[in-house]
């Protein structure tokens, strides 16, 4: 018998997908979850994948692995899409493929298997993830081959083969968590028009309940990736886990946006990431402070297309190696700390320190001190202004 490995969460769509890959494909199933920051409860999760046909159950934890190498880097690269998303979920499947297909060729499986559906980014990422890294495995995606078309007859077939379900709390969103944030969509969000209502938040509370009084943090970067908070060394998940718990209680980092799905839909999506959005402003001010003008100019051309890469679902191409590479680079002066005040879903910079600071006080000032050469200015602005003189003395005033 042909064996496929599917990654396997335990929702309602992996579960009937593991059933699916025995009943209508003959397959024997292994199956594999990660741990990267949902809340995985491992002996629950083992024996549900057992009682429903799995010959094998793969459960690994991967939050280390996830913030040290798919987080971190998005963070130093300044990494967004189409400028809110921080690619909370985008991220974290790089991770899991790579772990998946190490399973497959472990068990000398042909094939791999996911329970993303037919419309989202998330089978692009698994699929071409899974083929960069084996190209001979097999691609199977129940979601977009069974009949079952809606979410009433995956119940039926769940319940027709014994698998627990419990219907009443399948919620009527879709929501998708790890350590860097949660992704929201379907039910009532589908209107683009209709405001998000209070009970879909799992990590940020309303900005307007927050408390009224601010909360100053001073975060620590070591060549762009932070490793402490309040003068204490966190290790990569203590500090993120930290920042999601203060972010959150203050209300920081709610998106509400209509995003460009790679497949030509427009979505609304709502994400939650406190951590990532406080880290992604502090490192930025870091940055502002450290890195000279061309440098900081040219890499926001480069954060936005690293974003891109991460989003469609090219984490293993060459491209995002080589932008890796040149951010690495890029970083090695982005050391020192960054202060910032949360307030009622706002996070302010609002001090930074380096010693690789390029501000020079002697030059920045109004004062008796002031070190700039005020007559060098002048030369500066006739040379920069030279081409525009020359044109506007031939009559191309306008
Ligand atoms: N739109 C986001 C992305 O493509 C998140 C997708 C998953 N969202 C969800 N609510 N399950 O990365």
């Amino acid at each position: 018998m042909e064996k496929v490995v599917l990654a396997y969460s335990g929702g309602l769509d992996t579960s009937v997908c593991l059933k699916w890959l025995q009943e209508e494909r003959h397959l024997e199933v292994v199956t594999f979850s990660a741990e990267i920051g949902q809340g995985l409860n491992f002996e629950e999760l083992r024996s549900k994948a057992l009682s429903s046909g799995a010959s094998k159950v793969y459960i690994e934890d991967l939050r280390e692995k996830f913030l040290n190498d798919y987080v971190f880097p998005a963070l130093r690269a300044g990494a967004h899409y189409e400028d809110e998303y921080l690619l909370g979920t985008a991220l974290g499947r790089p991770l899991i493929v790579k772990a998946l297909v190490e399973v497959a060729e472990m068990e000398g499986a042909q094939a791999v298997a996911h329970g993303c559906t037919g419309k989202g980014n998330d089978q692009i990422r698994f699929e071409v993830g899974a083929s960069s890294l084996n190209p001979n495995l097999k691609l199977i995606a129940p979601l977009r081959e069974w009949s079952l078309g809606s979410r009433e007859e995956e119940i039926d077939y769940a319940r027709r083969y014994n698998i627990p379900v419990s219907a009443s709390k399948e919620s009527p969103y879709s929501i998708d968590k790890n350590l860097w944030g949660v992704s929201i969509e379907c039910g009532a969000l589908e209107d683009p028009w209709e405001e998000p209502s209070s009970e879909i938040y799992q990590l940020t509370a309303d900005p307007g309940k927050a408390p009224q009084k601010s909360t100053y943090l001073k975060i620590y970067f070591e060549e762009g990736i932070p490793t402490r908070l309040d003068e204490k060394d966190l290790s990569p998940i203590e500090l993120v886990t930290r920042l999601n718990e203060i972010g959150g209680k203050n209300g920081v980092g709610r998106v509400d946006m209509v995003e460009n799905r790679r497949l030509g839909i427009k979505s609304r999506e709502i994400y939650e990431c406190p951590a990532g959005t406080i880290l992604h402003l502090a490192h930025q001010a870091l940055e502002a402070l450290t890195l000279d003008r061309e440098m900081l100019h040219f890499k926001k051309a480069v954060s936005q297309r690293y974003g891109e890469l991460v989003y469609d679902g090219l984490w293993f191409s060459p491209l995002r190696e080589a932008l890796d590479a040149f951010i690495r680079e890029s970083q090695k002066n982005v050391t020192g700390t960054v202060r910032v005040k949360l307030l009622k879903g706002r996070c302010e910079v609002v001090g930074r320190q380096s010693d690789y600071s390029l501000y020079d006080e002697r030059l920045a000032t109004y004062g008796k001190e002031d070190a700039f050469d005020h007559q060098a200015a002048k030369g500066f602005i006739d040379l920069w202004g030279l081409p525009y003189r020359v044109k506007a003395m031939r009559g191309g005033g306008k």
